[in-house]
């Protein structure tokens, strides 16, 4: 049985939206869509010279132009047009890792310290159009980092901190990175993260990188390379703290996102300037529904798009106050992320549902403790949060008295996509609501056709929006393979959904070949690739499996190199040489030995049959008559490890 809460009086009373506001908006944008996002680009962006055209282009080829001849500046509309009402207004929060030191940064103070870095990027060669590459602990200089790139013209791209080496090394590479912005060392809860030590092991062999700038955070030593390296506080402190804007045109990259696919590398997905930041800015209004005396945190980490679209472009766009959080939820205990709430007076809080989940196992005691009567909004974003999670969330962290959003929204979607409280009176545990306006959605067969309501289809996207991707970066024909070519004229998102009787969606987890843990999509590929790159790994094959923190997690059945013999010893190297490789985030929870793995006689893996095996689903293998050895799925079956 689904159950049904009511939105609180509280919230509907002063919303941004009503049942009927959302509606009119919606078909609005349905029948006249240019006119609609015109009026939207008014309201939300400053525009430096108009555009010519509001849309040009469709899916058939993926070339789309938003607000083509226009300019813009992304630093000016976060910060400068601010200046004459709200210079003192805080724009930043920080709160650090240990919760003994928090520094606010007004909009005047982003000004200038944008501006000097922004100076200094110019100072070491880097100019509109050039990549840099981002590689920072959860600090303010990575959101100065980011305008400072966007002040310039600059094409930033941000790699997770929790990155190793060789993913680092990917990345520059792929984006041709003529500078590196990093910090000595990050601290993430108990751990100390040698971010300059990983940005000199990716580099070991590249020649596209001329400077590399740190700051200096933690203050442990570093190596340091005379010719390269400058540190942050020396050269950017000397600059002069205004830096005229450079004005680009709308359709100008403004950074790129390296996201995993269900194949090959990851994908450098390239966002636009003017159509990202009005859809960032649009929907971090509407769907938080954000008021100017609102104290507004998204927990996630500038490294993935949340970071990206709702902790930086969009509330700042919007002149909003936002905290930026260092530390982990459960650093130095399970209360911290409610201690901060107290402490900020937070009124509306984003999270994910994997930490909801590690928080939720630590008992109620951490929250109850906490008074958290400033909260009057909860958002979930990044996988899907079991009614269960849901409930904790609305009756225990906000008291009953908070409306939760759970947010349905990509890397490549630039902004939320699918979301409650869009002028609903109920909120249902475990739907994703309802589309923003401008947005067109539907679920269907793998043939393209519209299923009934209620049946589990593939969802897809049936107009341009203006926050959607412009390309892969350097490769548009991927691009297009990958999201445009399955459901000709649709964008394909690769999850699978379904719609209720009340028009409501629900999304059930990505197709195929992709994992979701905690929140972070990771191809299987990325990480059996990895694999086999231990030397003692011959073959390897990875799936998920349903688990309770991080909603799913990594399964893998290693065929070993003949010499090879298993060992407690092993897995543990093998896991470690993941988290030195790729990323401690794709370590294996479980790690089984396989003589073999079941193929089709063409070699294929057949991925279908061993999360059937892990699951324990075993009486119905489906059509297994291309499997060229079945004594292979019996004896994997007989060594699971549970
Ligand atoms: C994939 C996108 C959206 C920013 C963070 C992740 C899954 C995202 C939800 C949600 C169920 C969700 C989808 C989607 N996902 N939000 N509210 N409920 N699933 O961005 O790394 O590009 O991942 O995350 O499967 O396709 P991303």
């Amino acid at each position: 049985m689904t159950s049904h809460y009511p939105v609180p009086q509280s919230f509907l009373s002063n919303a941004f939206l009503d049942k009927q506001r959302y509606e009119t908006l919606y078909q609005q944008a349905t029948l006249s869509p240019e006119t609609f996002w015109a009026e939207q680009a008014e309201q939300f962006i400053d525009w430096q010279t108009p555009w010519e055209s509001v849309l040009q282009g469709d899916f058939s080829d993926g070339r789309i132009k938003w607000f083509s001849g226009a300019t813009l500046n992304v630093s000016y509309n976060c910060i400068d047009r601010h200046l004459p009402q709200h210079a003192n207004r805080t724009a930043f929060i920080w709160e650090n890792n240990e919760g003994d030191t928090c520094k606010t940064i007004s909009y005047q103070d982003l000004h200038d310290h944008v501006c000097r870095l922004a100076n200094a990027l110019t100072s070491l060669g880097v100019a509109k159009g050039d990549r840099v590459c981002i590689y920072m602990p959860m600090i303010p200089e990575a959101a100065f980092a980011m305008l400072a790139c966007a002040r310039i013209g600059a094409v930033h791209s941000v790699i997770f901190g929790g990155f190793s080496p060789a993913a680092i090394a990917s990345r520059i590479d792929d984006a041709n990175a003529k500078c590196v912005i990093t910090a000595d060392y990050g601290l993430r809860g108990s751990k100390t993260i040698p971010l300059k030590h990983n940005v000199d092991k990716a580099l070991a062999d590249n020649d596209c990188v001329e400077s590399v700038l740190v700051v200096k955070h933690v203050g442990q030593d570093i190596q340091w390379q005379q010719q390269r390296d400058h540190w942050y506080h020396e050269l950017v402190d000397a600059q002069a703290s205004d830096c005229e804007p450079t004005w680009v045109e709308a359709n100008h990259p403004l950074f790129i996102l390296y996201t995993s696919g269900s194949t090959g590398t990851p994908k450098g997905i390239s966002h636009r300037t003017g159509g990202y930041l009005l859809y960032a800015t649009m929907t971090h209004h509407y769907v938080f529904d954000y008021h100017p005396d609102d104290i507004y945190w998204c927990g996630a980490d500038v490294g993935w798009i949340t970071g990206h679209s709702y902790l930086v472009y969009g509330p700042l766009a919007n002149c909003a106050t936002s905290v930026m959080f260092e530390g982990t939820p459960t650093y130095p205990t399970p209360a911290r992320y409610w201690q901060v709430i107290d402490k900020h007076k937070v009124t509306i809080f984003y999270t994910a549902p994997t930490a909801l989940r590690a928080l939720r196992r630590e008992g109620d005691d951490y929250v109850t403790q906490s008074d958290r009567s400033s909260l009057r909004l909860l958002g979930s974003v990044g996988e899907p949060i079991n009614p269960d999670t849901w409930e904790w969330y609305q009756r225990v962290v906000g008291g009953n008295r908070c409306a939760i959003v759970d947010t349905w929204w990509q890397t490549e979607t630039g902004g939320i996509i699918l979301s409650p409280l869009l002028g609903q009176l109920e909120m249902t545990p475990g739907s994703v609501g309802k589309p923003l306006f401008g947005v067109a959605i539907d679920v269907v067969t793998p043939e393209g056709k519209p299923v009934a309501t209620n049946e589990t289809g593939l969802l897809v996207l049936k107009n341009p929006w203006p926050g959607l991707a412009q390309t892969v970066h350097g490769n548009h024909q991927r691009f297009i393979e990958t999201y445009l070519t399955s459901f000709p004229g649709c964008y394909e998102t690769g999850d699978e959904a379904l719609c209720d009787e009340a028009g409501n969606y629900w999304i059930i987890g990505r197709v195929a070949d992709e994992l979701n843990v905690a929140g972070h999509r990771i191809g299987t590929a990325e990480v059996e690739n990895s694999l086999v790159q231990h030397p003692g790994v011959a073959e390897a094959a990875v799936v998920g499996f349903p688990h309770e923190i991080k909603g799913q997690g990594i399964y893998a059945f290693i065929t070993l190199q003949a010499n090879q013999q298993g060992s407690e010893t092993l897995k543990q190297s093998i896991k470690q040489h993941i988290a030195d490789h790729l990323s401690p985030i794709a370590k294996p929870d479980v790690i089984q030995w396989a003589n073999a793995l079941p193929k089709t006689r063409s070699g294929k893996i057949m991925r279908r049959i061993l999360r059937k095996i892990v699951t324990g689903n075993t009486d119905d293998l489906g059509d297994i008559s291309t499997l060229a050895d079945e004594s292979v799925v019996a004896q994997l079956k007989a060594d699971i490890i549970k």
